[in-house]
């Protein structure tokens, strides 16, 4: 009798662990971490501020892009920048775009 409670205690331990693993892994995607995007993306040429310039990328400090310009540059590349619409989705690449402006200044 000890052995089958313990069995359940178990059970539910491992159930309520899947339960809390899924909360965490099904994130509405309005919660992209765009900071995040940006360092494992961008920043090798563009830098953690946006004005690194390596291989000529643009100082994004000083772009004058529209957001929708931003997107399109980040989506399609330009010159040595390579497109990003098969890496990111679109959610991504809006949420880039934002944190992107945010670097205007
Ligand atoms: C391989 C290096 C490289 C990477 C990686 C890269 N870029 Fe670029 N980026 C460039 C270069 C070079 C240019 C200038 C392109 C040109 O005009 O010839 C540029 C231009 C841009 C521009 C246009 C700015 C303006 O005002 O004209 C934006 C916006 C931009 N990049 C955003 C991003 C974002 C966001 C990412 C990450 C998703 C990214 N870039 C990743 C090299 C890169």
């Amino acid at each position: 009798m000890k052995i089958k409670i313990s069995l359940f205690a178990l059970a539910f331990i491992f159930s309520s662990a899947f339960v809390s693993e899924d909360l965490v892994t099904m994130q509405p995607s309005n919660d992209i971490d765009a900071e995040k995007l940006y360092k494992s993306n961008c920043r090798l040429c563009h830098g953690a501020k946006g004005g690194l310039g390596i291989n000529g990328a643009t100082d994004l400090r000083k772009s004058t892009l529209k957001k929708s310009e931003i997107a399109d540059v980040i989506a399609n590349g330009r010159g040595v920048m390579t497109p990003f619409k098969d890496i990111l989705d679109e959610e991504q690449i809006k949420a880039l775009s934002k944190f992107v402006l945010k670097l205007q200044k």
